[in-house]
């Protein structure tokens, strides 16, 4: 049998998703309609502990109220001090994506496995100052790698352009390893910024602040981000 072909990051599917860090949590059912109407591919859900990162945002129960509302699949990104204690209750929640942070876990290995053992896709996130060689061993547990661009916690803050040559790192990890993962980014995400992630391997775009502060509404910069994008991809003209 012909060994499968893993595909070149340009053909990875680009995906549009955003952080429900800046909706206005007093009608988050209504939000994540909202963002699904926008034409989203996935949500995500910034998992706050106060301890792994200086702020508290969503338990379990606040993602389960809104997962009757829409069947747009939902990512858990666990920026918390003990996430093997947590994951199962973020999968019983309706998250069918875990996010783990490579710095929050002793056992990176043994916690992507229990991801997986729990039915969800496993991922992992690396704040800037970690090195992509953090997941050289577990890739293959992988289906996707955070590379973070800013440093967690907070929305609206600066990317950090500095990181491009990191998700190009990890991009060729992935290629060279023959592995099936995407590249994920996440923090300062916006038209200005797109093009540079895009351009150095990320196929996942992570955008919260750039979505709900267009003046013509969601589903037009969600539109503008994924052109940007999908534009910087294409083989330019007589290239
Ligand atoms: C930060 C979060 C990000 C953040 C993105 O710790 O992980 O998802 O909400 O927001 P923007 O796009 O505003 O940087």
């Amino acid at each position: 049998m012909e060994t499968p072909r893993t595909p070149s990051p340009a053909e990875r599917p680009l995906e549009i998703v955003p952080s429900v860090l800046p909706a206005d949590f007093s009608r988050l059912g209504d939000e994540v309609v909202a963002l699904a109407k926008a034409g989203v591919d996935r949500i995500q859900w910034d998992v706050m502990d106060g301890r792994f990162v200086p702020n508290l945002t969503f338990g379990p129960d606040v993602i389960a109220s809104c997962r009757p509302h829409v069947t747009v699949p939902f990512e858990a990104h666990l920026m918390v001090d003990d996430p093997d204690a947590l994951m199962h209750r973020y999968v019983e929640a309706g998250c069918e994506l875990l996010i783990v942070h490579a710095e929050s876990t002793r056992h990176l290995h043994r916690s992507l496995g229990r991801a997986a053992e729990l039915g969800a896709r496993a991922a992992v996130a690396l704040n800037p100052a970690t090195p992509a060689t953090a997941v050289a061993n577990v890739l293959d547990l992988c289906s996707m790698v955070l590379v973070m661009t800013v440093n967690p916690g907070f929305g609206g803050q600066d990317y950090i352009a500095t990181m491009e040559p990191k998700i190009t790192q990890v991009r060729a990890m992935i290629a060279e390893g023959g592995h099936d993962c995407d590249v994920e980014v996440d923090g300062g995400i916006s038209p200005a910024t797109v093009r540079g992630a895009a351009r150095a391997g990320a196929n996942v775009l992570v955008a919260g602040s750039a979505l709900y502060r267009d003046p013509v509404g969601l589903e037009h910069a969600v539109t503008e981000l994924r052109d940007l994008a999908t534009a910087t991809r294409q083989p330019t003209q007589g290239a």
